[in-house]
């Protein structure tokens, strides 16, 4: 374990992957499975577990990412998404650690795609706004760092909801449909590269706000279609949807893709989507024939 790091939310999807690639603590709302018990939202709970471990580096993995969830739920999207982060800023403004912010793509409306880190924001859904405002309230402590990443996938390592991926491979397997939405467009972000790109970033001393998905723009039909072929399974069984289509509370950005240059420039490395893709494949079938599932 190294002292350096700690993730708050580290007890969730994109928390796993940053707490097992930096062998450092991380946090959920229960201290279940090795975790420590923190509830963001309360001031005092942050404070309690930052000055126990002094870290130099909190990255904040603490959110509710349902996006149609927050639509319903908008105060706890507030709660979650703007409040725990405030909290976490004050602290970081008395024991000077670095805060690291995880946000999205959907702080910006899906007007034109590729967009740039000076590009204008302007989220068009509850999740998008109060996300909005967590970078507000993180920008406003010195040398913080906004990373925004876009629909993460790799491994599981314990996910309560199914990822896009893994819904896509089983599905499969059973010969079974599966209708992906073919006019939206995302750079995903594969997550060992967020978490190479975050080590990266904090050790050369980076500030202020970086794109970390991916080098290839694609709708979920297109994904879904490079699962398929890269797994040998049938990629007929891939059909188009349309947004329009969805029964989605939450209105989605249509294009929110996002340019890395930023962080290529920073010395950030992008694994292509066809080879992360194949890993993770080779990953599950290797669990797979070890009995233990994907
Ligand atoms: N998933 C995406 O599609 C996506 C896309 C772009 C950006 N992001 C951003 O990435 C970050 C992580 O998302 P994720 O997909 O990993 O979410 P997740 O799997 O739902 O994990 C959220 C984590 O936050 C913890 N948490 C929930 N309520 C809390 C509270 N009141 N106080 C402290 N911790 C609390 C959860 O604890 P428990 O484990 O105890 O529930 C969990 O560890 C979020 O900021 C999200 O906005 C996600």
């Amino acid at each position: 374990m190294t002292d350096d790091f700690l993730v708050l939310g580290g007890g969730g999807f994109v928390g796993r992957e940053l707490v097992n690639h930096f062998r450092c603590p991380g946090t959920n709302t229960t201290g279940s499975g090795g975790f420590i018990r923190c509830d963001a939202t309360v001031a005092g709970d942050v404070k309690s577990v930052i000055e126990r471990l002094r870290p130099r580096f909190v990255i904040n993995c603490v959110g509710l990412a349902d996006v149609d969830r927050a639509e319903a739920e908008p105060q706890l999207a507030a709660g979650l998404n703007e409040t725990a982060v405030k909290n976490i800023a004050s602290v970081a403004r008395d024991l000077h650690f670095k805060l690291v912010q995880i946000s999205t793509d959907y702080v910006f409306d899906g007007s034109k795609g590729n967009y740039t880190e000076n590009d204008a924001t302007g989220p068009v859904n509850t999740y998008g706004m109060t996300k909005l405002a967590g970078e507000a309230a993180a920008s406003q402590v010195r040398d913080s760092l906004i990373v925004r990443i876009s629909t993460p996938y790799g491994e599981e390592r314990g996910r309560r909801r199914r990822q896009f991926f893994s819904y896509v491979v089983d599905v499969l397997k059973e010969s079974g449909e599966v209708k992906a939405v073919a006019d939206q467009f995302v750079t995903s972000t594969y997550l060992p590269d967020l978490a190479g790109a975050l080590d990266r970033l904090c050790h050369r001393g980076c500030s202020g706000i970086y794109h970390v998905t991916s080098r290839d723009r694609m709708s979920r039909y297109e994904f879904a279609r490079l699962v398929a072929e890269t797994s040998g399974l049938d990629v007929r069984l891939i059909t188009m949807a349309s947004t329009g289509g969805m029964r989605w509370k939450a209105r989605r950005p249509r294009d929110s893709s996002l340019s890395v240059a930023k962080s290529l420039s920073e010395g950030v490395a992008y694994t292509p989507a066809r080879d992360a893709v194949a890993w993770l494949l080779s990953k599950s079938r290797v669990q797979n024939a070890g009995g233990s599932g994907t």
